[in-house]
């Protein structure tokens, strides 16, 4: 007997490559606002949003109709051949949006591309070869932004050489260190010093490329301190600071950016993920003074600005902003009650994150990071009705990111799903 997963699941194996597995038991069949149904009629509350990308919920009325308007009329078009309007709206509606120092767009497709179109600009406008990224940070898995990426060796594996002269220095990391945040950022920035003093000189460095929380690599937030003791530092030098905010902006953290909330400007801000609510496209903003420095035609793509994700962007950029008001209350709620869990649970070890991007790591008795208690606290979720994701290097890192208009009733019914779930991964664990 053939049940419908069983033959999508024999279809694709057949058709797709292994190197991208699916973390589900299940496959979907259509998804509305924080719920999915899977093929066998099952409803899940989908706290994966795509990895980040649908702040507004699965096939979010506003954006459906945008787009399905869009279609109509242009549905490609290429930003090298000619202007179209939707390409300028959405353009006129991320400027609106994003920190103080951001002036200008240039759209592209994934949050990789525009990882490496940043750090092109940085490179060609300062004339300087260097690039300083953070340990842990992920910035995409292209040949040049997988050299950025140090969230896991594994990312990496099979593909030295990568690019040179990127140079890492760590990323303050206070739970895993055993530390408090300011001795975190102070030992953070004295590796960040020692860097400029053995490895490279300031003046050949372009760019400064961190994530402001690291997302890939565990759910840390930065501290302002640390983002203005780098700003300060690249002002100082010449630098420029590159904040990607591929999954942290768009409301995500509670304001539009992150550099927002922290109040740290950028001279080069990276986006994607939930810039069109799961269309695909990217972006990077910076000063037009900035994107003087970057020759007409020494940067390109056929498909960047979409004509239908442009659509997606500025319908979901207009529908976000009577939502990001509402994050900081939710975010409140959920925090309470892991905090709650936490006093009743020992597993979990750290509840860290801004938002409605919280990071919840489970840790063994000895306080090491366990893959295992994520794995049985994501089965014990599955089969309840809740799908999550891990993060970090250890995969012991619940992400919890619902759509950010989730509702009070799928928001608390996901929190008793996690709770039911950690306190019996708990009692099997002791
Ligand atoms: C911070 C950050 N930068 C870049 C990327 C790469 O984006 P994409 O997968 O769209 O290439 C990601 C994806 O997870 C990300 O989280």
């Amino acid at each position: 007997m053939t049940d419908h997963r069983d033959s999508l699941k024999n279809r694709a194996d057949r058709v797709l490559a292994p190197v991208l597995s699916h973390r589900a038991s299940f496959d979907v069949a259509h998804a509305t606002g924080s719920r999915l149904t899977t093929t066998t009629g099952r409803e899940l509350l989908d706290f994966s949003t795509g990895i980040a990308c649908i702040n507004l919920g699965h096939n979010h009325p506003a954006v459906a109709s945008s787009v399905a308007s869009q279609l109509d009329h242009l549905w490609h078009g290429g930003w090298g051949t000619y202007r179209y309007e939707s390409l300028i709206d959405a353009a006129e509606s991320v400027v609106n949006v994003t920190p103080q120092s951001i002036e200008q767009i240039v759209f592209l497709n994934s949050g990789a591309e525009a990882v490496e179109a940043a750090m092109k600009l940085a490179r060609q406008s300062t004339d300087r070869p260097c690039v300083v990224t953070f340990r842990g940070g992920f910035h995409g898995r292209t040949m040049g932004s997988v050299s950025y990426t140090t969230s896991k060796a594994e990312y990496r594996k099979g593909y030295h050489p990568l690019l040179s002269s990127v140079f890492v220095t760590p990323f303050p990391h206070p739970f895993e260190w055993g530390v408090s945040q300011d001795t975190a950022d102070e030992m953070a920035l004295a590796s960040l010093d020692q860097l400029f003093k053995h490895d490279a000189m300031p003046g050949e460095v372009a760019a400064l490329l961190i994530e402001p929380m690291q997302g890939e690599g565990g759910y840390y937030p930065a501290s302002t301190n640390f983002l203005s003791e780098l700003r300060s530092f690249a002002d100082e030098h010449g630098i420029l600071l590159v904040f990607d905010e591929v999954q942290t902006g768009f409301g995500r953290t509670g304001d539009w950016f992150l550099a927002q909330v922290l109040g740290v400007e950028p001279d080069i801000l990276v986006m994607g993920k939930a810039i069109a609510n799961g269309l695909p496209l990217s972006a990077i903003g910076a000063s037009t003074k900035r994107f003087e420095g970057w020759l007409p035609g020494s940067h390109g793509s056929t498909f960047g600005g979409n004509p239908v994700s442009c659509a997606a962007a500025s319908a979901n950029i207009a529908n976000l902003r009577d939502v990001i008001p509402g994050v900081e209350d939710r975010s409140s709620r959920a925090f309470q009650r892991f905090s709650e869990m936490q006093a009743e649970n020992r597993i979990i070890g750290d509840i860290r994150g801004l938002g409605l991007m919280i990071g919840i790591e489970l840790v063994n008795s000895d306080g090491k990071p366990s893959k295992e208690l994520f794995e049985d606290v994501y089965k014990e979720a599955e089969a309840d009705g809740l799908f999550i994701l891990p993060c970090g290097p250890n995969g012991n890192v619940i992400r919890f990111i619902p759509p950010l208009n989730v509702s009070n009733e799928d928001l608390d019914k996901a929190l008793d799903i996690l709770e039911d779930a950690i306190s019996t991964t708990q009692q099997a664990a002791t």
